[in-house]
């Protein structure tokens, strides 16, 4: 009975292994991406690329063991909803008081300690980000946000 269980289990494994999803992978820069408009240092960028954009872009950077299901799709899942609410590579596109909100988000996310997601940092110990990452990324988010604020007429704060 036992390894009738057992035999079922992996045969279930090794099914699952052939169902996946497209990947996240454009393979370019998108026109709207946010460093084709705006300012992005890159000393910024290369913190977003480490610690954000593997969910919050259109190049997902996969490891080798996302490629084993079932944390494909547990990862799919994650940039499909991380996209949905800030895309990096489609920021330019957004309204102009989007884009101000967006930016307030991420200061707050990332001042909150919410951002980069605890289960990612399980796997992603590099994408951590220090005090001095955090003042970076949040120093470069207000700058920007009162920028478009400013431009737009737009209160810089919501
Ligand atoms: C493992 C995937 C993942 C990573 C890495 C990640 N995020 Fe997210 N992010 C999500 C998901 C999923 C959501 C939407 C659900 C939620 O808020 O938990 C989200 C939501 C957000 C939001 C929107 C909050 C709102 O309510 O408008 C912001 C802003 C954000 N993330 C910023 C960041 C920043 C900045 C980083 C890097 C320092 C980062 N995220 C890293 C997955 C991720």
């Amino acid at each position: 009975m036992k390894r009738k269980i057992l035999i079922a289990l992996l045969f279930i494994f090794i099914v699952i292994q052939f169902i996946r999803p497209h990947k996240n992978q454009s393979g370019e820069i998108a026109a709207d991406d946010i460093t084709q408009h705006f300012t992005v240092p890159q000393n910024v960028q290369i913190i977003l690329q480490r610690s954000c954009n593997d969910c919050h872009s259109n190049n997902t950077h996969y490891p080798w063991y996302s490629n084993i299901q079932p944390v494909y799709w547990w990862l799919q899942k994650h940039i499909n909803d991380g996209k949905k609410e800030l895309n990096f590579s489609t920021f330019a596109s957004y309204t102009p008081k989007r884009q101000v909100h967006k930016l307030n988000e991420t200061i707050e996310q990332i001042k909150s300690g919410e951002m980069p997601l605890n289960s990612y940092l399980l796997v992603h110990h590099d994408a951590k980000l220090d005090t001095a990452d955090k003042k970076i990324l949040t120093d470069w988010a207000t700058t920007l946000k009162n920028e478009i604020a400013a431009a737009n007429q737009l209160p810089a704060d919501k």
